[in-house]
């Protein structure tokens, strides 16, 4: 396979080589891409130098598959370019996450939405990612009615520059601000813009993507997503109301046999899931499972996963994995 990784100098990106190298993901050539700064600037993939080229000339390289993570209005322009050239793009922004004619795919909860036509395939928001992962088996076994999330989310969501943000802080350098106050000792209730009702669009994406992911519109989620000063991943407080009722020690069971997802709830030993130990797995971690006494047929679990890895980089990966495991991705069209 030849693979383009639009944005490939980024953080999502620079995961998105090191996935596909530990993936062992078929790549032939890999055609880095980046804005124009970063042309010509060398990457490292499975020990062979490559150089980065322009959206133009990646295009003209005709791959089987790009992976996208460079932002929203770069995928808007330059996506279409590549699908219009027979090129599968897997993208990581939000730009085409709620097009009704493109799918959104989480593949643990709705792979087999794929099909060989769709050229434009939509990565999820990465809070959203990996709260579907443990919601669609609570779904299939109790019909979730609401859910109330609450998020606690890592710097590394941002993008470099808040990285950079948070460390200049903790050394007392000044420098560019990713968020609009000091993240670092600070807790900052507002992820992405407003929006006309009052919540911020990343509370927005949580509602509408999960609905069309778990392909159910009953579902109805409200959501406020926080950003905290932890590097290593997403952690959410997550409160279900099922239709049916369920037992705790089933829903535990279920849970921890269900795809990518690892069980750690031993509150005798002091075992929860914490970002520290989700970074750099790709699994969904869920710990403090237990009922709502406060009303019939309700879960609150604590739900952990690395947002570079499953939230973005390993579920773009996985999806393309799963398209070439169905012989989904086509010889791009001659020129
Ligand atoms: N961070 C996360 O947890 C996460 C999770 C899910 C989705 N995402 C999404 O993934 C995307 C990238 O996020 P990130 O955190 O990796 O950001 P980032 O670290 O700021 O990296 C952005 C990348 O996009 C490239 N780029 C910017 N404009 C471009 C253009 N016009 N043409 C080609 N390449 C261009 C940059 O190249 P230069 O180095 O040359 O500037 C860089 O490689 C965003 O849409 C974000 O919403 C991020």
């Amino acid at each position: 396979m030849k693979v383009a990784v639009v944005g490939a100098t980024g953080l999502v990106g620079t995961k998105m080589l090191q996935i596909l190298e530990e993936r062992n993901f078929p790549v032939t050539e890999l055609i880095p891409v980046a804005s124009a700064k970063s042309i010509g600037k060398e990457i490292t993939f499975k020990g062979k130098q490559y150089k980065v080229v322009s959206v133009e000339d990646a295009i003209k390289q005709r791959p089987d598959v790009a992976l996208f993570s460079a932002g929203g209005s770069a995928s808007l322009e330059q996506a279409p370019l590549f699908a219009e050239a027979g090129v599968t793009v897997i993208d990581n922004s939000s730009a085409w996450r709620m097009d009704p004619t493109k799918k959104l795919v989480v593949p643990e909860v709705n792979a087999d939405v794929l099909t060989a036509d769709d050229k434009i395939i939509a990565n999820p928001n990465c809070s959203t990612i990996q709260m579907v992962v443990a919601l669609k088996p609570l779904h299939d076994a109790y019909k979730i009615k609401r859910v109330v999330v609450s998020t606690y989310q890592s710097v590394t969501g941002t993008g470099v520059k808040a990285v950079d943000q948070l460390f200049n802080e903790r050394k007392g350098i000044e420098g560019p601000m990713a968020y609009p106050y000091t993240i670092d000792l600070n807790v900052i209730p507002q992820i992405d813009v407003f929006t006309e009702n009052g919540y911020t669009k990343e509370e927005m994406k949580m509602v509408k993507e999960t609905v069309k992911i778990m392909g159910d519109d009953s579902i109805k989620v409200t959501a406020t997503t926080v950003r905290i000063p932890v590097m290593g991943g997403h952690s959410e407080s997550v409160n279900i109301e099922f239709l049916n009722d369920f037992d705790v020690e089933e829903v535990k069971a279920l849970l921890a046999k269900s795809p990518g997802i690892i069980v750690t709830d031993d509150i005798a030993n002091l075992k929860y899931p914490m970002p520290l130990d989700a970074h750099d797995k790709d699994e969904v971690f869920v710990g403090r499972i237990r009922r709502d006494e406060t009303q019939p047929n309700t879960l609150n679990c604590w739900i952990v996963s690395d947002n570079l890895r499953k939230g973005a980089a390993t579920n773009a990966v996985q999806i393309a994995e799963y398209l070439v495991a169905k012989h989904l991705i086509g010889q791009p069209v001659e020129a």
